[in-house]
Parts: structure tokens; C-alpha cells; sequence
């Protein structure tokens, strides 16, 4: 008989089971592979096959994991909610009231449909379920939403609701989800400024792998996704699960393997005490716990995930203006004739939008001081910026400026007039972090003022096309009127990049916070790319990068030209290695091209037009990496979704103990064609391309399957050298 309460949602290639009989809260029965059309009869028969069975020294019944683990279903692992009324009250048993399930193309038996707006995070063609559950005892309402878009990406929140006259402090509040115990390795991200996103994986043990970040912001050591695998799993092979919190204030991202043989992910909200305690009636909703499958390897993943970002309706549709940012061409020495000049040889080198940095408003001549006040610096821009904005503009590019909203340094008239607007704990001011301070959002009088004067500074420069939003520092006892202050913080800060937005709609806006600070999708909901790093040194870059682009497409990561000499690393490097690894991103340059040779300059405006001819491949395509046996090679590409076309980087980071490091093998490519394989046209005369060895560059034509089982042996580059190869498609 068909059983209306086991659902079955099918999107891309993932299904999700959900067990929604009752009386306790649902359980996913599988969050995985795709299953097919598994006959509605067939569904109970499933539910049954996969509850654990009675094992010796456990509970009397069989325990199963329900999207909120409970102590009360036996769950002996990390609660999915921990919380408590005055010491009472700290233990729930949800029975489940009410289940509304939304999934236009059917399966879901007889369950109730219910209408619902579409979001960014689903759109047209997703399935949704809302789960409500209440323990009258404790006096807790809570409601997961659950969303599979239509490729597979699976959103979780949950929802708590506070029905008693008491308050009830939310301590934790976590969704997570099963993966197969066929998942026995993990990995995940770390990092540091000017190295982020670092990668680390090892065997998941039994326990808690459980990566917190207490910065107050996302962070730069923030796992970005934390992914458990089949033994093995590389990019383009091994079945991977993951996870990713999008939260900009502080969060838990956790992988639990128990000896009872569950193995879960999650993530939420780090809550410090007292931060929130709710009154009767209020509720706490968790950030968005975003999940995907992939049975084809990490790139399979960053597929799903891409296509996925690409969906939503507020992702960036027009070509991604390659950008000049003059940070490391100038830093705080803003002279109007010296900018004026390098816009002037960024238009010769077909740079499209124009980018000044901190160091434009009162009183910013280093960055000591000046934080909070936003309005031109009258002395050093004695007739406003109107005249640079107007030059930029006169050029066709677009103006772009720096902010760093939620900062105040100390030595500001903002901080001498309002010393009382900044982040606390009782009694004492925060460590100084780069001079300066945060400006507490959720103070009324504090957030008007911010927005008031952003707004003033766009409506008075309507030429202002895009801002780089910075976040230079960590939260440190960010406290609000005596309680914590992160979570409301975090919120006011959405809250005006969203009214801002709202009021100036055609303005494009990158998270920045000291490079990589702030990446997350909860950011990324109001901006229009990141800031990978600080760190412009490509063979950096091509680690921070690659990782990066594990959970963002390459149109959403500024990919930067650095100088021949990397400002945070001292490493000297060719502009052409420079220039194939910022090829693959939201490219720009940031290098002071006034001071290069005419020649210089013109191979730099060869790698832009090259850029510029191969975007709308690198930014709609399939990105894929190469699992090399020589880690001293590192590969990667984008394959067009038609697989008519695809360009590849091959680059040398050190030398190897082997003479030549064997065929790149090139993946993506449909296998029943047959492709030219050469070395990218228009890329400027290889001068700067070092081999060890004269060898051939490569130009034969193969088919797909031959390309990626066989490859291709390459000249021997000498190390921190790259290659650019495109391949098309000749039937
Ligand atoms: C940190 C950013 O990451 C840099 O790119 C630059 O904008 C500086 N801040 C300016 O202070």
C-alpha cells in the first residue's frame, strides 16, 4: 500500500528519502545517489531495510537518527539541539505535527502540497518539504525546511520556536545529515591570511571532526565545505558528500562517526552563552546548511554546486569586467594626476573596470586612522573624486571604490563623537586589530548613521559602479548592551548590504575581509564576488584558487596580475605564469602598470584580450582538475556544457625526481569526439615561457575518450611556469 509519509524527492542525480511517519521527527532514510522511480509500494520496504538492528548493551528498540538527534530517539552523539529553560527543560522529545511537502513533478504519493514562493535558494522546479514538530512538555515548536533544487543541492534550516511564558536559551541548534558508512575519508579547508582555504584530509575516525570559527566573521581558516568520500576520492572519481555553513558570524561545521555506525554532517550557528535566549513566542531560525552529493568525484560536486549558483536569480548575467584595483600599485598614496595616468594605461591594456582602494576619505593617509568617516578626504582630493570618476568613465570603465563599513579606527571623528558605538564587552575596549575597531550595528543611532552616510557617497557619486567591501578584523568580545553581539551582528550587517542594494539596484558589490575573510554563500546571497586573497603570488594562487572554486565557480573569484615581484610572498614570477592562473577567475590586475616597459604592456594587454575572448567559456563551462600522480603538476580546465570546446592550464610548481612528470590526461571532454588539441591562440610570443628543454608544443587531434584515458605528454616547463591549451571539438 502506498504510504503518503515516506518521501521521495529526486533532483539531478541525488534523491533524499525521508521517513515522515512518525510520531517522532523524521528520518532520511537516504541522501545520496539518485535512485530511480522507486515504486511507491517499494518505499516502507526501504524504510525497513535500513533501520539498524537491537545490538547487545544498547536501548530495547532500534535508535535512528531524525534530522534533530535527540537524546529522548537515543542518540548518544552531538545533540542537534542543546538548550534549557533556567536549568529545566534541556531535554526534547519532538512529535511530529504537521509535514507539507512541495515537489511539482509528483512521487510523493499522498502528501499534502502546499504553495511556495520561490527563492534564490531553489527556484523554479525544486522541491521543498516543511516539517513541523512540537514537545508540549518543553514548550518548543520547531520547523525544518528542506529544499532539493533541481540539480541535487539540498538546503536545511531549522526553525525553534519558544511557545512557554519563560525564556529559553538556545545553546546550539544544528541540522545534520547521514552519509553511508562507505565514507570513510574526510576533507576539509583551513587557512590563514594570505594562504587560505588550505586543504587538509585524513581518514574520518570515530568522533567528532568538528572545525569552528570564532572570528566573528567567516574566516580565513574557514572550511568553506567539508566533504567525506569513498576511500580514494579524487576530482574526478569517488562518490563525496559535503557540506557548507553559510554563515558570516561564527559556526561549526562537524563530520561525527559514532560506534553505533552512524556518520553524519552539519553545521550551525556557534552561539556564545546568552547569546540567544528566547522570549515566549520568539524563534530562532539556524543559517542554511547547504549539501550536495556527487558520485563522479570532486568535480562532480563543484558541478552540482555551480550550476546550482548560476541558477539563482541574483548571479551576475553580464560579462565580468576585468578589473583594476590599485591597492598594490599605489596602497594609501592617492595622487589624482597618478591615477588618472594608470587609468589611463589600464584602458590601453582593456581593463573594464577601475578600482580605488582604501585611502580616499578624511584623514586615511596610513591605516591608523580615518575608519568611519566617509566622506572624501578634502586635502588630498581637493576637488572630490568627481574628476577621477569622470576620467575612469571617459574611458568606458566603470569606477569602482573601496569601504570598509563596520570599522572604526579609534583616531576618527566617528569614534571621538561616538565612543560609545563600538562593539564591547562591560568596561573594556576589544584588542586593537589593525588600529581599529567595530562599529556596533545593532545600535540604532550607529547602523542610520552607516547607512546615511553609504547612501550620501552613492547618491553624490552616482558614477560609483561597484564597491570593495572590506572586514579587516576579527570580533573579539563583540558585545552588544552587556550580551554578545555576533549573531545580531552578522544580521545588521546583511541588513545594510541589503538596503543598500535595494536603494542603488545596479550596484555590484565584493566581499572582501583581509582577502579571503568572508566567503560564504550567506554573503554571497547580496555580493557579486569574493576576494579570494591578499596573497597575488600565482603559485599561491593556484592552491587558494582551486579550493576556492570547489564551492565557486571561477566568475565569482577576483583573480588578480600581480606584480613580477609579489608584494606578500617576494617570489619573482613571468607574467605569463601570472597570467594563466588569473585567467581562470573574475580577472583583473593589480600591479603598477604605469611603471612597466611598453612591452610589458602589451603582452599584459595580449593576456587580457585572451582573457577576454575565452570568458564566456571560463565562466559558464564545467570546471575540472586533474588528479596527477606528480604533485609537482598541477592541471585544470574548463570544458564548455556543450563539450564543443574546453581550455586547460598546466602549470609547474618545482621541479620532480622524475625526468618528465608523465601525460596530462584531459578530462571533461565528450569521449565519442574528436578534439584539436594546441596551444592557446593569442597567447603573446612565449618569451617568457621556460622550458627546460626545447620540446614540442603540442597540436594533434584526438578523440575525448583517448584525451582523457591516455593525455598527452607536455614540454618539460622549468618550475612556475604554465601552459594554456585549447581544444575543440572538430566533428
Ligand atoms: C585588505 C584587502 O584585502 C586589500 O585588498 C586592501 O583592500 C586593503 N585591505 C586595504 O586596506
Amino acid at each position: 500500500m502506498t504510504d503518503p509519509t515516506v518521501i521521495h524527492l529526486r533532483r539531478g542525480r541525488t534523491s533524499l528519502v525521508l521517513d515522515a511517519r512518525g510520531p517522532g521527527l523524521p528520518r532520511v532514510v537516504h541522501w545520496g545517489a539518485d535512485l530511480g522511480p522507486v515504486p511507491a509500494d517499494d518505499l516502507p520496504a526501504l524504510v525497513g531495510a535500513t533501520v539498524p538492528p537491537v545490538v547487545p548493551s544498547s536501548f530495547d528498540a532500534p535508535t535512528v537518527l531524525s534530522l534533530l538527534p535527540e537524546a529522548s530517539a537515543g542518540w548518544s552523539g552531538r545533540p542537534g539541539l542543546a538548550g534549557h529553560r533556567h536549568g529545566r527543560d534541556w531535554s526534547t522529545a519532538f512529535r511530529l505535527d504537521a509535514i507539507d511537502v512541495d515537489d511539482p513533478r509528483g512521487d510523493v504519493g499522498d502528501a499534502v502540497r502546499v504553495a511556495h514562493e520561490e527563492d534564490d535558494r531553489g527556484g523554479v522546479g525544486a522541491a521543498r518539504v516543511s516539517v513541523r514538530a512540537t514537545d508540549p512538555g518543553v514548550g518548543l515548536t520547531l520547523t525544518v525546511e528542506i529544499t532539493l533544487d533541481p540539480v541535487g543541492v539540498l538546503t536545511v534550516r531549522h526553525r525553534l520556536r519558544n511557545d512557554a511564558d519563560q525564556p529559553y536559551e538556545v545553546r546550539e541548534l544544528t541540522p545534520v545529515l547521514p552519509v553511508p558508512a562507505v565514507a570513510t575519508e574526510l576533507l576539509d579547508l583551513t587557512g590563514r591570511w594570505c594562504r587560505e582555504r588550505a586543504p587538509q584530509r585524513h581518514p574520518w575516525p570515530l568522533g567528532a571532526w568538528v572545525r569552528e570559527g570564532r572570528h566573528g566573521r567567516t574566516g580565513h581558516d574557514a572550511t568553506l565545505l567539508l566533504v567525506a568520500g569513498t576511500t580514494g576520492f579524487g576530482f574526478g572519481h569517488g562518490e563525496v558528500w559535503a557540506v557548507h555553513t553559510a554563515w558570516s558570524g561564527d559556526h561549526v561545521t562537524a563530520a561525527e562517526r559514532r560506534p553505533t555506525g552512524e556518520s553524519t554532517l552539519g553545521g550551525g550557528e556557534l552561539l556564545a552563552p546568552g547569546e540567544i535566549v528566547l522570549g515566549p513566542g520568539d524563534e530562532y531560525a539556524t543559517p542554511l546548511l547547504y549539501a550536495a552529493h556527487s558520485s563522479t568525484g570532486l568535480d562532480g560536486l563543484s558541478d552540482v554546486l555551480h550550476t546550482h549558483l548560476r541558477a539563482r536569480p541574483q548571479h551576475p548575467r553580464t560579462p565580468r569586467p576585468v578589473t583594476l584595483n590599485v591597492w598594490e600599485a599605489v596602497y594609501f598614496d592617492h595622487d589624482l594626476d597618478r591615477l588618472r595616468a594608470l587609468a589611463d594605461r589600464a584602458a590601453e591594456v582593456g581593463v573594464e573596470r577601475f578600482v580605488l582602494d582604501d585611502g580616499w576619505f578624511t584623514g586615511r593617509r596610513h591605516d591608523r586612522a580615518g575608519l568611519g568617516d566617509w566622506q572624501v578626504d578634502a586635502d588630498v582630493w581637493p576637488t572630490g573624486l568627481g574628476p577621477l570618476v569622470d576620467h575612469v568613465h571617459g574611458h568606458g570603465m566603470q569606477f569602482g571604490l573601496w569601504v570598509e563599513p563596520e570599522m572604526v579606527n579609534p583616531d576618527s571623528d566617528l569614534f571621538r563623537a561616538h565612543p560609545d558605538w563600538v562593539l564591547t564587552a562591560p568596561g573594556r575596549l576589544p584588542l586593537p586589530w589593525r588600529h581599529q575597531q567595530v562599529l556596533d550595528l545593532t545600535n540604532p543611532a550607529a547602523y542610520a548613521h552607516l547607512l546615511d552616510r553609504l547612501d550620501a557617497l552613492l547618491t553624490g557619486y552616482p558614477g560609483i559602479d561597484y564597491l570593495k567591501w572590506d572586514h579587516n578584523r576579527d570580533l573579539t568580545e563583540a558585545g552588544h548592551a552587556g550580551r554578545p553581539g555576533v549573531h545580531t551582528q552578522t544580521l545588521a550587517a546583511y541588513r545594510l548590504f541589503d538596503e543598500l542594494r535595494a536603494r542603488h539596484p545596479h550596484l555590484e558589490i565584493e566581499s572582501c575581509s583581509s582577502g579571503g575573510a568572508r566567503v560564504d554563500l550567506e554573503i554571497l546571497r547580496r555580493t557579486d564576488r569574493v576576494w579570494a586573497s591578499d596573497c597575488n603570488d600565482a603559485l599561491e594562487r593556484l592552491s587558494i584558487q582551486r579550493w576556492t572554486g570547489l564551492l565557486l565557480p571561477p566568475e565569482l573569484i577576483g583573480t588578480h596580475i600581480g606584480p613580477g615581484r609579489s608584494h606578500t610572498t617576494g617570489r619573482v614570477h613571468d607574467l605569463g605564469f601570472r597570467a594563466v592562473t588569473a585567467l581562470f577567475g573574475h580577472h583583473g590586475i593589480e600591479w603598477d602598470i604605469g611603471a612597466i616597459s611598453t612591452a610589458e604592456r602589451a603582452e599584459l594587454a595580449a593576456w587580457v584580450a585572451l582573457h577576454k575572448r575565452l570568458r564566456p567559456l571560463l565562466h559558464t563551462g564545467r570546471v575540472v582538475r586533474l588528479d596527477h600522480p606528480d604533485p609537482a603538476v598541477q592541471a585544470h580546465g574548463v570544458v564548455a556544457r556543450d563539450r564543443s570546446r574546453a581550455v586547460y592550464a598546466v602549470s609547474r610548481l618545482a621541479t620532480s625526481v622524475a625526468q618528465t612528470p608523465g601525460p596530462v590526461r584531459l578530462p571533461g571532454l565528450d569521449p565519442t569526439r574528436r578534439y584539436a588539441v594546441r596551444p592557446a591562440e593569442g597567447v603573446p610570443e612565449p618569451a617568457t615561457l621556460q622550458i627546460t628543454a626545447p620540446g614540442w608544443l603540442p597540436a594533434v587531434t584526438l578523440a575525448g575518450a583517448v584525451l582523457a584515458a591516455v593525455g598527452l605528454h607536455l614540454p618539460a616547463l622549468h618550475p612556475e611556469q604554465a601552459l594554456l591549451l585549447e581544444v575543440d571539438a572538430v566533428d
